[in-house]
């Protein structure tokens, strides 16, 4: 029975990504805005020319030969095959072409410099003012009100950072940096992906895109600039043991430890994320202690080492001290 299938299909084709975190149909910045307003224009126009293509097809199908004069002809083919898609193509432009001084505009608000990594985000702000950058990883907050400035690279591979619903994507490639600006309009929890296929991972490379009222990022960014709270409680002072014995310093760095390394995120305020391994899984315990076990199972190709080495006792401490990264 094919029946039920088409109607989940034009369910499915109707509403799928219309709404939710990660929908091009749901704007919450002003250059998402703007590709949604294309969207529908472009989607209402196909529609009006697929019932008069058809229309016209089934005229013609029943049509004899000779009803049609030359000159009828001749302003058919004229004036649908010329002077109207002329006139749709010049109009979709100009508007195209008005919004671009906007869309290159890089504005005057806050830098966020985002480099791709074997799949995952490296964020470093740069607030003005500041004279080293704010480092994070896997999610980009952004304030609303203002214009931020996106500096883009990419690490080894090319990718490509989208936030469907704030605004267009732009490519990352390796030794060259690329900008886009965003200007987000509605506070929330957004998600953003790569979208440049880079590798076995490609499709696990997600992000959390967190937009802000000013104060309430401003505050958030000068606790990110903070270090590290150091551990509390047995079991948080245990699992920082357990991190610095098995070298996870090596490529991670907390500030305000010992832990230095560059090569993974930046774990100092881990905790303050809303996921973990890039979009991939919940920043819980239980998601925590699975990843650091067997990432790779999670993740194929993925550069963190496995620690299912080590037992469960020293897992839950480790995942505990890290939980604790705020
Ligand atoms: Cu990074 Cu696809």
């Amino acid at each position: 029975n094919v029946k039920p299938f088409r109607v989940s299909l034009l369910t499915i084709l109707a509403t799928g990504g219309c709404a939710g975190q990660q929908s091009v149909l749901d704007p919450a910045g002003r250059d998402a805005e703007v590709l949604a307003t294309l969207f529908w224009w472009m989607l209402g126009g196909a529609v009006v020319l697929w019932i008069l293509m058809n229309g016209i097809l089934f005229y013609v199908s029943r049509a004899k030969e000779r009803e049609f004069s030359r000159r009828t002809a001749e302003l058919f083919i004229i004036g649908g095959g010329i002077v109207f898609p002329t006139v749709v193509l010049a109009v979709l432009l100009s508007y195209a072409l008005s919004e671009m001084p906007r869309q290159r505009d890089l504005g005057s608000g806050l830098t966020v410099r985002v480099v791709g990594e074997s799949w995952w985000w490296r964020v470093e702000y740069l607030p003005d003012g500041w004279d080293t950058p704010i480092v994070s990883a896997n999610e980009l907050r952004l304030p609303t009100g203002s214009r931020s400035e996106i500096k883009l690279a990419a690490n080894g591979v090319i990718h490509s950072l989208w936030i469907p619903a704030l605004g267009g994507k732009t490519d990352m490639i390796p030794g060259r940096e690329t900008r886009m600006s965003l200007e987000p309009e509605t506070p929330g929890d957004y998600r953003g992906q790569c979208t440049e296929f880079c590798g076995e991972s490609h499709a696990l490379m997600a992000f959390g895109a967190v937009v802000m009222e000013p104060e309430a990022f401003a505050d958030w960014l000068d606790k990110q600039a903070q270090e590290a709270a150091p551990p509390t409680g047995t079991e948080s002072i245990r699992g920082r043991e357990v991190f610095a014995a098995e070298g996870c310093g090596g490529c991670h760095t907390v500030r305000g430890t010992p832990a230095d390394g560059l090569v993974g995120p930046d774990l100092t305020h881990l905790a303050d994320r809303r996921t973990l391994a890039a979009g991939v899984l919940p920043m819980t315990e239980a998601a925590m202690i699975d990843w650091l076990r067997d990432p790779e199972a999670i993740k194929p190709g993925v550069h963190m080492p496995a620690y299912g080495h080590l037992d469960d006792a020293d897992l839950s401490a480790l995942a505990t001290y890290l939980l604790g990264l705020t």
